[in-house]
């Protein structure tokens, strides 16, 4: 079977309620996003970060995965898959697909502030005094700005595979994610669907100025017609 791997990004839920990052009415409304997306942030008002992230997170139980999530399920028929999602919501595991990868970490999970891989899943608020079983406070499992990208390199290796790459509904404006895009093979063919598609014409690359909901359908039906 050949390899499909899929880059999504905040455009991918819109459609499920979740405000994408740089649209109108962003997910930032009110907050410069150093304030609650940085170590500098989490520093100097942890209680102001912990309560923005409760809020996303009440949110995210109240929303549901869309049929662009749930149409990337059928492509498992015939590809290998795997989604590399900025995303930090849970709608690709929700909607049933079997092999993603969170490349900024997960809203549902928590860890500590001393030990970066003692995360634990958490669904209530996180609050001040919430410590981990070694008894520092425990933060977001966000991968915040100006911190390392830990899964990174496995996100590299696993584009470097891909027979067939589909971009969804991302501004392409945020590295590295932005850059895995070049590490995919030369030939390999590749889709992107955004109604406002910011990437530049290159061999092999499909755009479809859509949303997600109608987009996403019509290239899985392709693909799984090609394969
Ligand atoms: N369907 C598909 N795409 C859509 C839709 C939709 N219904 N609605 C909006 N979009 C597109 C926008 O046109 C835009 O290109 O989604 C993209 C959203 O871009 P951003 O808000 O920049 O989100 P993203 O690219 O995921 O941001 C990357 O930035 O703030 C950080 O860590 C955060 O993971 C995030 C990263």
């Amino acid at each position: 079977m050949k390899n499909i791997v899929v880059l999504t990004g905040a455009g991918i839920s819109a459609e499920s309620g979740i405000n994408t990052f740089r649209d109108a009415n962003g997910l930032w409304e009110g907050h410069d996003i150093m304030e609650v997306a940085s170590p500098i942030g989490w520093e100097a008002n942890p209680a102001l970060v912990l309560d923005f992230y409760n809020k996303r997170r009440s949110q995210l139980l109240t929303v549901s995965p869309n049929q662009g999530h749930l149409s990337l399920v059928a492509l498992e028929k015939k590809y290998n898959v795997t989604i590399i999602t900025q995303n930090v919501d849970d709608l690709h595991e929700r909607a049933g697909s079997s092999s993603i990868l969170h490349l900024h970490g997960e809203l549902l999970k928590v860890r500590s502030q001393h030990t970066q891989d003692l995360v634990l899943d958490w669904k209530k608020d996180l609050n001040l005094g919430d410590l981990c079983p070694n008894d520092s406070q425990l933060r977001p499992h966000i991968v915040w700005f100006g911190e390392e990208v830990p899964l990174l390199n496995t996100a590299i290796t696993i584009t470097e595979k891909a027979d067939i790459l589909l971009i969804i509904g991302t501004s392409m404006q945020v590295y590295p994610a932005a850059s895995l895009l070049q590490y995919a093979p030369n030939q390999t063919p590749i889709y992107f669907v955004d109604p406002n598609p910011a990437i530049a014409p290159k061999p092999h690359l499909t755009i479809l100025k859509e949303k997600a909901t109608t987009g996403i359908p019509k290239i899985v039906n392709t693909l799984l017609d090609q394969a």
